[in-house]
């Protein structure tokens, strides 16, 4: 994979016009000439499973929006890290950066983010949110277990076995329940125990992140109980809407023990309103990530990218066809299942959603400010609380 890299780059970015190192994809530099059929779909993906599962959307939506989509060469990355510096594209002489594509980003890196919808044994999203909604109605929300709830693998982070020091104990209680997830022995029991819609059993959810991002997060944010985010590195495509303390709860990356007890305190003794958090974070997903939207996000997305693409696509020696049905074929057994239940069914009737225009850039340092701003206060609620506490001893 590595290996492919310098002859796409050079391709794409070599014949590129870039105004400016930042916002690349972002800028409409010039309308394509129109396309007549979408001839090509250039997909170099290092995970089989992603391969499968990912192409399986890219396939979706050209279903969906028939004759729509430009032609278009992208290179995709699906291992988690993104790798374009942006200090590597800065400065007087600096070369454009490469347009890759890959699941998250980060603060310093200008990788084009693309949603991920993949996992493993899980169905497609629209009725996952049906589950999920189903689910979220199970317990009432009051009687929920007061705690703050995880479950994953810590083993990918050094943060993550880090929060288990945060587990309670005989000695201590930092109002957290954290678990290990066993795949091997939930794969064996058929994964009951891991049913996304029957985890909403605590009135708190922590999302920590692992290598990088993580696949979690968007189920953790649709249970409605509310979501501690322990800060994150890195970006997926959505996460960035989110209003602390509107969305979620912020959790300290650097003391997330007395984090945690703390915003289970101030939840267990303000319910309304951290269940108002934990039910606005549930609607947004449900609302504003539902895959109608989710497909017109990869929609524009390619086509604004296609839009700055100044040379014309051509299929590379050896490539491979990208036969409508052969991934379908392909898979077996539950993938199949699941991939035939994801290919969105015959053309949209509908439009794609109308592209809003990017942010002015005082909009965007307002909205930034405001984000910061609350994080900000959080820890300020945090240090006086323990510092009362400390008092009293
Ligand atoms: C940029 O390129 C010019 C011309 O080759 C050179 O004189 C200059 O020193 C370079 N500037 C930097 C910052 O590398
Ligand atoms: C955390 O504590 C609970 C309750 O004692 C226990 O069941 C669980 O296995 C612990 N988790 C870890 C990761 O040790």
């Amino acid at each position: 994979m590595q290996g492919l890299y310098p002859t796409i780059w050079h391709r794409i970015g070599a014949d590129r016009h870039f105004s400016g190192a930042a916002a690349t994809w972002r800028l409409p530099l010039k309308k394509g000439p129109a396309t007549t059929t979408t001839t090509l779909l250039l997909l170099f993906f290092v995970l089989v499973f992603a391969v499968i599962f990912s192409s399986s959307w890219i396939h979706s939506l050209l279903r969906r929006y028939p004759g729509r989509l430009p032609d278009l060469d992208l290179m995709f990355d699906c291992d988690d890290r993104p790798v374009i510096r942006s200090s590597d594209h800065r400065g007087p002489n600096a070369t454009a950066p490469p347009p890759l594509f890959r699941y998250c980003g980060d603060e310093k890196t200008l990788d084009i983010v693309f949603p991920d919808w993949a996992e493993i044994n899980i169905r497609p999203w629209d009725s996952i949110l049906k589950e999920i909604k189903e689910g979220n109605k199970r317990i009432r929300w009051m009687k929920r277990e007061p705690y703050a709830y995880w479950k994953g693998n810590p083993f990918v982070a050094e943060t993550r076995k880090n929060l288990l020091t945060c587990n309670v104990s005989e000695k201590q209680d930092w109002n957290a329940r954290l678990f290990v997830q066993d795949w091997i022995l939930e794969s064996q029991q058929g994964y009951q125990q891991s049913d996304l819609a029957s985890q909403c059993t605590y009135r708190y959810k922590i999302y920590i992140e692992g290598w990088a991002w993580s696949v979690s997060e968007k189920y953790v944010l649709a249970c409605d109980s509310e979501t501690l985010l322990v800060k994150p590195k890195f970006y997926d495509f959505f996460i960035r809407s989110l209003q602390p303390v509107h969305h979620y709860w912020p959790i300290r990356d650097d003391d997330k023990c007395r984090s945690l007890k703390f915003a289970v305190h101030w939840g267990n003794n303000h319910k309304q309103k951290a269940q108002a958090i934990g039910r606005a974070a549930s609607d947004f997903i449900q609302e504003d990530l539902k895959m109608d939207y989710v497909y017109d996000y990869m929609f524009h997305l390619l086509n604004e990218y296609a839009n700055l693409l100044n040379f014309k696509p051509e299929i590379p020696e050896g490539a491979v066809e990208f036969c409508s049905e052969t991934m379908v074929c392909n898979a077996k057994g539950l993938e199949k299942k699941f991939m035939m239940e994801s290919l969105a069914k015959g053309p949209s009737i509908t439009n794609p959603c109308t592209l809003p225009p990017p942010y002015e850039p005082h909009v965007l340092g307002v909205l930034l400010k405001r984000k910061t701003n609350s994080i900000k206060q959080v820890e300020e609620w945090e240090r006086r609380y323990w510092e009362s506490l400390d008092k009293k001893q």
